[in-house]
């Protein structure tokens, strides 16, 4: 994709597909726009689709598909028990990743629920690079405790580091050491680590821990989720890399994982999830779940359209052109915001554009979520709806007190094939316009405050009537126009 070279220079990535299928966009009026984030209780999760321009809410279950996904769909075997769908995709898992056995599940926290179930006991750790939400939620429900040990630069939102994800070896060494190699249920990796920034691990660390986990008897989970920016990462930044094709990186991944499990709402742009392993003693605990949770093994709760889908989608994945997309938007629209002076987070990583929210509203304290605010702020000028990752997506603690977050981001998924470079460049200009009118946000608090997942169902107010003047200021600066 960045191979092709413009005679008048630039750093434009080039779009290695063409649209053959639209959807219709509204962009409502700003006093349309500023009602609905009030009905929203200012929680964009609440938004209702119609009411948002570009959906950057999220990469998961709304990346474009191919033509040959769309034509697969229509040859699915639809049965309940040993479906022909089933088995190419079975098939192509044991091409792709060398792995045996296949467990179909309906999505990745599913997963999750199944591997927590029946791998954690009580007072067990699992040592990870970093959770992600659902992960650590059902670890946590089943009595285990997330031991994150990512490198200390993860943590940076600045840095040159090109691996953020990586997992720090010597604090592995350290959590067998004080609580024994028994007490670790597994080590689970996340490639290109979610809730940092989409940050990639590298080939290397992924040796180096999983010779640490052989020589103590632990098992190596990947969640391979967000594996096809993590391929792109490792091709273009790793040196031992770099004369590998995108296939060979991917199995020499999955040799170094006992268990590989994904959300098919993001590996391979269709709907489901997976594990794949080549233990026998593996599958057989887990194939009882899955028929309990999922469905029956040869559908898991998929529908056999989407396991059609995932089956091509997976083979696009080991396509450079495919998985250089979502990058290499994702690093245009980050430099293009650094050149107007936002803060985000550097190197660029996968999954989306992460504005670092603690610093664009330096002026906010975290009690009133400044990722949250930067985020309804966003929705009202732009019609564009990010995510709030920061202390709004963090629990309470024992006593209620809040729990603040590492980082404050606000996530502008860029669901991959979806959106056009104009796009990109219109959510560029309005949040570059926000950021020159940054002092006139104003914070956020709870009027409706549920105890789990607060993220998903939550709604807040404004501390000060900040909105209206975002509004006004927007009148002034813009006219008539949307
Ligand atoms: N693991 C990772 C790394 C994820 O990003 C997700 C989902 C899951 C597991 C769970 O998969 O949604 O299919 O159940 N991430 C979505 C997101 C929700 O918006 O980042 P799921």
């Amino acid at each position: 994709m960045s191979e092709v070279k413009f005679f008048y220079g630039g750093n434009v990535p080039l779009e290695m597909h063409k649209v053959r299928i639209v959807q219709k966009l509204n962009l409502i009026p700003i006093e349309q726009r500023l009602a609905a984030m009030t009905a929203a209780g200012n929680n964009t999760f609440l938004l209702k689709n119609r009411d948002v321009f570009m959906d950057m809410l999220t990469d998961s279950g709304v990346n474009a598909m191919s033509d040959k996904q769309l034509s697969a769909m229509m040859e699915s075997d639809d049965s309940y028990a040993g479906s022909e769908t089933f088995y190419k995709l079975e098939n192509k898992i044991n091409e792709i990743f060398g792995k045996k056995y296949f467990l179909p599940a309906h999505q990745g926290r599913a997963c999750e629920n199944m591997l927590s179930k029946v791998y954690i006991k009580q007072g067990d750790i699992v040592p990870m690079n970093y959770h992600f939400t659902t992960t650590k939620a059902h670890i946590v429900l089943n009595g285990g405790k997330v031991e994150e040990i990512i490198i200390d630069e993860g943590l940076k939102i600045e840095s040159d580091y090109p691996f953020k994800g990586n997992m720090d070896v010597s604090k592995l060494k350290d959590l067998i050491k004080t609580h024994g190699a028994e007490k670790i249920a597994f080590v689970r990796f996340e490639a290109g680590t979610n809730l940092i920034g989409g940050q990639p691990i590298s080939l290397q660390n992924m040796e180096e821990v999983y010779e640490v986990c052989k020589s103590n008897d632990i098992m190596v989970v990947l969640d391979a989720s967000l594996l096809a920016d993590n391929l792109y990462f490792m091709k273009t930044r790793e040196d031992c890399c770099k004369n590998k094709s995108i296939r060979e990186i991917t199995r020499a991944m999955s040799d170094l994982s006992d268990i590989i499990y994904f959300s098919g709402r993001k590996l391979g742009c269709a709907r489901g999830g997976g594990i794949c392993t080549n233990r026998e003693d593996v599958y057989m605990k887990l194939r009882e779940l899955v028929t309990l949770y999922e469905g029956f093994l040869t559908y898991g709760g998929m529908s056999v359209r989407e396991i059609e889908a995932m089956t091509v989608g997976i083979e696009e994945t080991m396509d450079m052109d495919m998985i250089s997309q979502g990058p290499q938007f994702i690093k245009y629209m980050a430099d293009e915001l650094i050149k107007k002076g936002v803060p985000v987070v550097i190197p660029a990583g996968g999954l989306g554009c992460h504005v670092n929210a603690m610093d664009f509203l330096s002026h906010i304290p975290q009690n009133q979520y400044p990722a949250g605010a930067l985020a309804a702020a966003l929705y009202i000028v732009s019609g564009v709806r990010g995510m709030e990752r920061g202390t709004l997506s963090e629990q309470r603690d024992e006593n209620g007190n809040e729990t603040y977050a590492n980082m404050e981001l606000l996530r502008l998924a860029v669901p991959r094939r979806v959106f056009t470079l104009s796009q990109i460049n219109y959510a560029i200009d309005r949040i570059a316009w926000l950021y020159e009118n940054r002092k006139l946000i104003g914070g956020l608090t709870f009027v409706d405050e549920p105890k789990l997942l607060r993220f998903f169902f939550g709604k807040l107010v404004t501390v000060s009537n900040w909105q209206a003047d975002l509004v006004e200021k927007f009148k002034k600066d813009f006219g008539d126009s949307l």
